[in-house]
């Protein structure tokens, strides 16, 4: 995708359709992060407006965030309890962030926004930096396997049919670059709104071995966050990662 700069997903245009997604999974995902926090402290990457974070300090846990997008962290700001977290802004490549977290948690597909293996590989060394002795690394991140059965790399599919509006789903996959360059289509009477986002994608093997780079082991896999297995089927991957 030409001219693609990551910061243009989450504009203030952008930030507005993005804290209106609910994917349904936030009590079990919130659940699962408190049992592995172990009374914390926590640090979100990718914190955006609060989705995951904000019930995940309601259940008492210190949670800290990283975030590049002001109009996402303004949305935070904006909820009850928003105004208390600490958020740093910049790239979650960097993790600048000081002190030691016992857990450390990327969801969304998130990681897969670093749109280059340099960067993710560098976003796993900067967290073991920032992982206490006990601490552990929490990505979620889609199983890329659907992507390898499209036809001509390519879809269009159908997101939403609504009377007023219809909003199309259209991407296209480069299997050499391990990319996904998607665009959420949207149409209605009042003209067409295009939300571009590009993925550099990885499968869980590379995800351990750019753990295993930064001194952390492969500690748990899992198909959701209901602790579901991760077989061959699975679409989503949670995996735990620790000294
Ligand atoms: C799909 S939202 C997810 C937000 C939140 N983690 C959640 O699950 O609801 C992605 C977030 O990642 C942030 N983001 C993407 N790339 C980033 C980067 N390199 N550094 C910091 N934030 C980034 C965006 O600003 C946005 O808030």
């Amino acid at each position: 995708m030409k001219d693609y700069d990551p910061a243009l997903s989450f504009d203030e245009e952008h930030a507005a359709a993005e804290d209106a997604t609910v994917r349904g999974d936030e009590a079990a995902t919130v659940a699962f992060l408190e049992g592995l926090a172990r009374g914390g402290p926590a640090l979100e990457l990718a914190i955006g407006s609060g989705r995951i974070a904000l019930p995940l300090a309601a259940r008492g846990i210190h949670v800290d965030g990283i975030d590049f997008s002001e109009a996402m962290v303004a949305r935070l700001r904006a909820k009850p309890g928003g105004g208390a977290l600490s958020v740093t802004m910049g790239d979650f490549a960097d993790v600048g962030v000081p002190g030691r977290y016992r857990l450390v948690y990327l969801v969304f597909n998130t990681l897969f926004n670093l749109l280059t293996q340099d960067d993710q590989v560098r976003c796993f060394g900067n967290v073991a930096a920032r992982l206490d002795e006990e601490g552990v690394f929490v990505v979620e991140g889609f199983v890329p396997s659907w992507l390898h059965r499209l036809r001509d790399g390519e879809y269009v599919s159908a997101e939403s049919v609504e009377t007023g509006s219809v909003t199309l789903g259209v991407g296209r996959h480069d299997p050499v670059a391990q990319r996904l360059e998607e665009s959420h289509v949207r149409l209605s009477p009042g003209g067409i709104r295009l939300a571009p986002i590009v993925c550099r994608y990885a499968w869980p093997s590379e995800l351990d071995l750019m753990a295993r780079m930064a001194g952390l082991r492969l500690k748990e896999r899992w198909g959701g966050w209901e602790r579901e297995p991760f077989t061959a089927d699975s679409r989503n991957c949670v995996s735990v990662y620790g000294r």
